[in-house]
């Protein structure tokens, strides 16, 4: 089959990686891509905000499965519009409508969801610009830190931590009152802080059935030891050794389950990937988001963990088939570490050449934000630029080489954090 992939960063150069081992395979698409994809694939420069030339070309190139590697174009209702057109309503959607997207795209949505179905989150309120009273008292109620979250989509900006109560009012009032996530801070999510260590669990689920992946780990911070400015990621692991089979049981149990009956009770049309953001707070897994995608850096951790072939899975999603199929998972750790551009996730430079690709054997090298000339030379072109991913029969061994292929790789002003998986040996 051909199918088309959508997006262009690392978790994209994964996957289209991985469907290029299929043997269900005819011609994969990206669409846009970067200097990665195109090894697997064909690039294609397509809108991902103009959804008539996606449908177009989905019916040029007889492509029977499309693959939704970021949430914006679902939020923004690509599922709803392509599948409510005849002549693309019978096209296969990794991914879900717009009503679905909101457990990504509204906070405020995502939480009332848990609340209903009875899943372990913090504590919270929401609140408008006409209730920036009762949201002070709500602070006022809470202790230190304090955890304010814009209900829309903010590219990752959207949270923060603040230790200090005047400072949490001070922010409660800028966002509210004076825009400053913009219309996505219309509605602001006060909640409890929850002290514990992070986990992304992924499932894959029509809806009623779901496959559980492996699960990973992802470092958010720019600074070593999990400090400074929040970044996409800087880097992920697999399989998350204080995941242990008790405590995967209890995300399965108090967290996945129910999420799955809440999307079936509720109607949701669901065909695709969740991304459950956890909190273990003393061995209790409490939810903190959902996204309706596979995670960036984890994908980079937990595709290559994969041995089943990805569009057979995709295929049992789509043909209701989920709960008989034995998903294959190399039992092996991986570790994913992320190099940036200098500077990153302020202001940086794109364009730098980009030296020693061809020089790392023992890792695979996802692209990230690149860019290839006609001499096939390699450039920057974002703030996260290559993704190193290693296997090995230990976390450690897995640790170290890809920090050996990473001295391999050079360009100017490159950066990347020298403790990724550290913490946990
Ligand atoms: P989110 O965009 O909801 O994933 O939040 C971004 C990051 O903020 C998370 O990955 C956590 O590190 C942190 N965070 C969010 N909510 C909480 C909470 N209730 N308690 C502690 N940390 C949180
Ligand atoms: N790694 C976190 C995310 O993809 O949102």
């Amino acid at each position: 089959m051909n199918v088309l992939l959508l997006g262009s960063g690392g978790r994209e150069h994964t996957l289209a990686w991985k469907i290029a081992q299929s043997k269900l395979l005819s011609h994969l698409f990206i669409a846009p891509g970067n200097a990665g994809t195109a090894n697997h694939g064909t690039n294609v420069d397509l809108d991902l905000t103009n959804f008539e030339t996606i449908a177009r070309f989905l019916l040029d190139m007889k492509i029977e499965m499309l693959v939704v590697g970021p949430e914006q174009p679902l939020v923004d209702g690509l599922y709803d519009y392509l599948k409510s057109n005849k002549s693309t309503e019978n096209i296969r959607i990794v991914g879900m409508n717009r009503y679905g997207a909101q457990l990504e795209g509204s906070k405020d949505f995502a939480k009332t969801f848990m609340q209903k179905n009875q899943i372990p989150t913090a504590k919270y309120q929401s609140f408008d610009q006409h209730q920036v009273e009762q949201g002070i008292e709500f602070l006022k109620s809470l202790n230190a830190p304090y955890v304010l979250k814009a209900d829309g989509l903010a590219a990752g900006k959207g949270v923060l931590i603040l230790n200090n109560l005047d400072e949490a009012i001070s922010e409660l009032q800028n966002m509210l009152l004076h825009s400053k996530f913009g219309a996505a801070g219309n509605i602001v999510v006060i909640e409890e802080f929850l002290q514990g260590i992070e986990l992304s669990a992924f499932i894959l689920t029509d809806g009623k059935d779901y496959l559980l992946l492996p699960e990973a780990k992802d470092y958010k911070r720019i600074g070593v030891g999990d400090t400074g400015l929040n970044t996409g990621g800087m880097g992920s692991i697999s399989p998350v050794p204080f995941a242990d089979k008790a405590f995967m049981e209890k995300v399965e149990h108090r967290i996945i389950k129910p999420t799955v009956k809440g999307l079936q009770s509720e109607g949701f049309e669901y065909t695709g990937f969740v991304f459950i953001g956890l909190m273990n707070v003393n061995g209790n897994p409490y939810v903190i988001e959902y996204n309706v995608r596979l995670g960036d850096p984890e994908t980079e951790s937990v595709i290559p963990r994969i041995e089943s072939d990805l569009l057979e899975v995709f295929n049992a999603l789509f043909n209701g088939k989920l709960t008989n199929l034995k998903l294959e998972i190399n039992p092996n750790y991986t570790c994913t570490v992320i190099m940036v551009s200098g500077g990153y996730p302020e202001k940086y430079e794109k364009g730098k050449l980009i030296s020693g690709l061809r020089l790392i054997e023992n890792s695979m090298v996802f692209h990230a934000g690149t860019l290839s000339d006609d001499d096939d030379q390699v450039f920057s072109n974002g703030g996260r630029v290559l993704a190193i991913t290693s296997m090995d029969t230990s976390l450690e061994k897995a640790i170290e080489k890809s920090y050996k292929s990473i001295a391999k790789l050079k360009y100017e002003g490159h950066y990347f954090r020298t403790d990724i998986g550290k913490d946990l040996l």
